[in-house]
């Protein structure tokens, strides 16, 4: 086991200082809230950014960081990172999974073996503990992205949780002190949340991996959210009278429904069906997930004909993600909807410029570990933005209660939020954050067309 074994003395004394810090653990304070309160005016934005650049300019040294094997949603291994910093404050991050991972994305490590079925996270955790670690204590805390370096469990974790600590040096919520150096007002995302799931989230289903309700009407998140829950209630009761009881209270690995019987339009029907039985305006969003479809190019001549029978807005990896040829037809095809690439792009700022410059999709899923570090994801985002392509920030498959990527979505003002159904607390960790930063913090609501 990766133990605390072989830690230096000045990591064992950092511990000493944060156990002796914790009870004075900065916080945002009440006059650090009422100094960069969100304002509906970009005007302020200039304001928050002075108030935060002061706070990275003195940037406190990292004097621990330490990882710990937990679980995520589907129950496996993954890392958790704490890391710590001079002055009693502290970041805590929990790495996610993907099951649909694209071959262009950095590789998580797992043990392999029988343990866990070979995704145990110890050998994860060496990489954090002999490497990571030494080449980070001691080091100013803005430094750490750009020192870390191995597979993505790893890097992910140290990373998100570097970053809350500073924010938490800052005495900032992580959004806000992600906001700062952005330019940009923070906005609180439209959702596209999981009704339907298939391919590998609902083994058994059909082959296309998500079906999502977009409430592109809704003029608030709070409304956002009941409008779907309405949505997927209906489903739920549509997929009862086909399938039973126990068909309809199942759910696949982001929460979401999973018919059997291999139907991939289906879902379509069902999820139009139960748009419409709420009265409300809404549309719908496919993931393919082509990189795991046997023929791509096949089921994208269906894709494009179910996009004339249903309101399809947005359709995300319809192709496998090193057809570049074969993408900008499909974005020719699909024109005049968001053609979203997921493993295509695999958060790389070097593909992201490849898909603007060809016509290869022309909206972007974020996901860090993708990527591997909390800036190379808001680089990629910037750079998306900058070209002007749309912005997604996701989850991933097999998550966890961190609820980071609400804050992320909100600090970066990406516009959209993809982290699955409105059941299951792994999911429910992001949408009751963004619930809770409307109503409490009032950040305003970006709707679809942000
Ligand atoms: P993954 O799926 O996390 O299993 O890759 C999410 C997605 O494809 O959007
Ligand atoms: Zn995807």
């Amino acid at each position: 086991m990766a133990g605390p074994a072989g830690r230096g003395a000045a990591d064992r004394a950092g511990r000493r200082q944060v156990a002796a810090g914790v009870l004075g653990q900065r916080r945002p304070g009440p006059a650090a809230r009422d100094r960069i309160q969100p304002s509906e005016r970009d005007a302020d934005v200039a304001v928050v950014r002075q108030q935060v650049e002061p706070a990275r300019g003195t940037a406190p040294v990292v004097i621990g960081v330490r990882g710990w094997e937990c679980l995520d949603s589907r129950g496996n291994p993954t890392v958790g990172c704490v890391v710590y910093l001079e002055g009693g404050v502290e970041g805590v991050a929990l790495a996610p999974a993907g099951a649909s991972t694209g071959r262009f994305e950095r590789p998580a490590l797992h043990d392999g073996g029988a343990r866990y079925a070979g995704f145990g996270a110890r050998a994860a955790l060496h990489v954090l503990d002999d490497r990571v670690a030494p080449a980070l204590v001691g080091r100013p805390a803005t430094d750490v992205d750009g020192l870390l370096d191995g597979p993505s469990n790893v890097t992910v974790a140290v990373s998100l949780a570097a970053a809350r600590a500073r924010a938490a040096h800052a005495g900032l919520p992580l959004w806000q002190y992600l906001a700062g150096p952005t330019g940009h007002r923070p906005t609180l995302p439209c959702p596209m949340v999981n009704i339907f799931s298939g391919g590998r989230h609902a083994e058994g289903g059909g082959v296309v991996q998500d079906y999502l309700a977009v409430p592109l009407a809704a003029t608030s998140f709070a409304e956002a959210i009941e409008q779907v829950w309405d949505v997927r209630r209906n489903a739920a009761a549509l997929v009862e009278q086909r399938a039973g009881r126990l068909a309809a209270v199942l759910v696949a690995d982001e929460g979401g429904l999973a018919l059997s019987g291999g139907d991939d339009e289906l879902p379509l029907q069902l999820l139009t069906d139960a748009i419409e039985r709420t009265g409300h305006s809404m549309r719908i969003a496919i993931d393919v997930a082509a990189t795991q479809v046997e023929k791509p190019a096949a089921l994208l001549d269906e894709v494009v004909a179910w996009c004339d029978r249903y309101p399809v807005v947005s359709i995300e990896d319809p192709l496998s993600d090193d057809d570049w040829d074969g993408w900008v037809d499909a974005t020719r095809r699909l024109a005049g909807r968001q053609v979203v690439g997921d493993d295509l792009f695999a958060t790389s700022a070097e593909r992201v410029r490849r898909g603007a410059d060809t016509g290869a999709g022309n909206a972007v899923l974020v996901k860090p570990n993708q990527v591997g570090t909390l800036s190379g994801a808001a680089e990629t985002l910037a750079l998306a933005r900058s070209l002007g392509m749309r912005t997604i920030v996701s989850a991933r498959s097999g998550d966890t209660e961190d609820d980071a990527i609400a804050d992320l979505a909100v600090g970066w003002a990406a516009g959209q939020i993809k982290v699955g159904s409105v059941t299951r607390s792994e999911r429910l960790a992001k949408y009751n954050r963004l619930l809770r930063l409307e109503e409490i913090d009032r950040i305003p609501y970006a709707g679809w067309d942000a």
